[in-house]
């Protein structure tokens, strides 16, 4: 099969490091994540810096949500929690959500989704607020 070939090959875009345009910095609020399907990242604002989250979570790649209660990335896989600038909180990841790389070019953000940076160390707490409000991990 040809369809076990198709499965190897690299993505004709996107793999080989697309730029992907997400808009000016005052669409993002101060304290969001906004899912970018595209990319499979998300742009969080920090208050103080974007960051594009990998939605990958660092521990075994499941698709790691954003909890609009909490204000915090949670995985719902095995629990690990990263706050709003992806550094890591609990659980079994071994560090922070990954980065790609972000800049800014003629006003808007542009993410390279051919430049992905490890996330930071478990220490790392920069952006780390106590959460809004309940887990959407402790929800029935
Ligand atoms: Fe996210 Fe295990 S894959 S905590």
């Amino acid at each position: 099969g040809y369809t076990a070939y198709e499965a190897l090959s690299p993505l004709s875009t996107g793999a080989a490091g697309g730029k992907i345009e997400v808009g000016t910095p005052a669409d993002f609020q101060s304290g969001s994540a906004t899912y970018v399907a595209e990319g499979r990242f998300y742009v969080v604002n920090t208050g103080s810096t974007f960051f594009a989250l990998s939605q990958k979570c660092p521990h075994l790649g499941c698709k790691v949500p954003f909890c609009d209660s909490s204000g915090r990335f949670e995985c719902a896989c095995h629990g690990s929690v990263f706050d709003i600038g992806g550094e890591y909180v609990k659980g079994p990841a071994p560090r922070g959500m990954d980065r790609y790389h972000l800049a800014l070019d003629n006003g808007n953000l542009v993410v390279n989704t051919g430049i992905l940076v490890a996330g930071p160390d478990r220490g790392a707490h920069q952006y780390l607020t106590p959460p809004k409000g309940p887990s959407c991990l402790e929800k029935s």
